[in-house]
């Protein structure tokens, strides 16, 4: 384990002779790109502005708590609203990878007209180890090509620097800790966001109906943390699946669509295991999308998939 202040101390040091003029930051609201931006505000003050996407691919409530968290850290931001772009790309995709880099393309395309109107051709990115050790950069497979590794293209005039890239998940929160970030434990979530959530093709409605499930799960396993029924999975979300099953409104059939719940635990993402939910907690979680999503989503399953063999997320 690294001592997060002197970590703290050496990046800034880094990012000083990395970055000889200005920089912007891809910021995600996440942990990781947080604790590389706070990082850069430190080390470069005005000299580093963020720049949050509303990707039209994110959470609900999302935009709103990310704006709250960067003005309150007086770090300098914009966040730029760019989910016609992320939606025109990913329209019918629906190939894993091929989602993945289209949305890769989509931010540094937009990083890359931030940047020009900032006057830099540097981006800080909370890239961590594992990123690019699953997006083949060591001497694996790719696995994934995480956003942020695998979407920069060739041609690109940016310049990519990336403070925390030998650090893994528990490092991380240990510096995001002493950096004073809220609720460092908080889960993961993916760069590709909720086009990663509906697997098959991707669209506004199913986003939608991905966001509305993915609130659900969050909202009744954060309850059942609470209340110390469960320890608190490492990851637990929702995804909106490429099927059709029947299912019953009132008097009438209905052709609509699955969804599929995951929890799991882990100590870093490289490995996990499926958590053995309580009966009454997954009930009230399917009770709820296939009411709150009626006539969409007709059924709800439980993954019980380690990792390996599967990965953390479907995509
Ligand atoms: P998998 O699904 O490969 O995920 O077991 C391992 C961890 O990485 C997260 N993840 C990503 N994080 N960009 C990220 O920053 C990405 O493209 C990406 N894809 C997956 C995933 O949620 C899990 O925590």
């Amino acid at each position: 384990m690294i001592d997060p202040e002197r970590f703290v101390a050496e990046a800034i040091e880094r990012l000083r002779a990395d970055v000889p003029d200005k920089t912007l930051i891809a910021a995600s609201g996440g942990i990781d790109s947080t604790a590389a931006a706070l990082i850069a505000e430190r080390a470069l003050g005005p000299r580093a502005r963020a720049v949050f996407v509303d990707t039209g691919l994110l959470r609900a409530g999302e935009v709103d708590r990310v704006r709250a968290f960067f003005r309150s850290s007086g770090l300098a931001f914009d966040v730029v609203d760019a989910a016609d772009r992320f939606f025109a790309a990913l329209e019918g995709v629906a190939d894993p990878e091929e989602k993945r880099r289209r949305v890769g393309a989509a931010f540094i395309r937009v990083f890359e007209v931030e940047a020009d109107r900032f006057g830099t051709d540097r981006l800080v990115q909370g890239t961590i180890a594992p990123d690019w050790i699953e997006s083949g950069g060591g001497s694996r497979d790719t696995i994934k090509t995480h956003h942020n590794v695998g979407g920069l293209p060739a041609d690109s005039r940016l310049r990519v620097v990336e403070p925390l890239r030998d650090l893994y998940k528990d490092e991380v929160r240990a510096v995001a800790r002493h950096l004073g970030i809220p609720d460092p434990e908080r889960q993961p979530f993916p760069g590709p966001g909720l086009a990663v959530r509906v697997t098959g093709p991707v669209s506004r409605d199913r986003v939608r109906r991905a966001r509305v499930a993915n609130a659900i799960v969050e909202e009744e396993i954060d309850r059942a943390v609470a209340a110390g029924a469960i320890p608190r999975p490492w990851q637990y979300f929702a995804v909106l699946l490429p099927l059709r099953s029947v299912g019953v409104l009132g008097d009438n059939r209905v052709h609509g669509e699955v969804v599929s719940v995951r929890a799991v635990e882990s100590i870093d993402a490289m490995t996990a295991t499926a958590m053995d939910l309580p009966r009454s907690v997954l009930a009230r979680i399917a009770e709820r999308v296939t009411r709150e999503l009626s006539g969409d989503v007709v059924r709800v399953l439980y993954d019980v998939t380690d990792k390996p063999p599967a990965t953390i997320e479907w995509e």
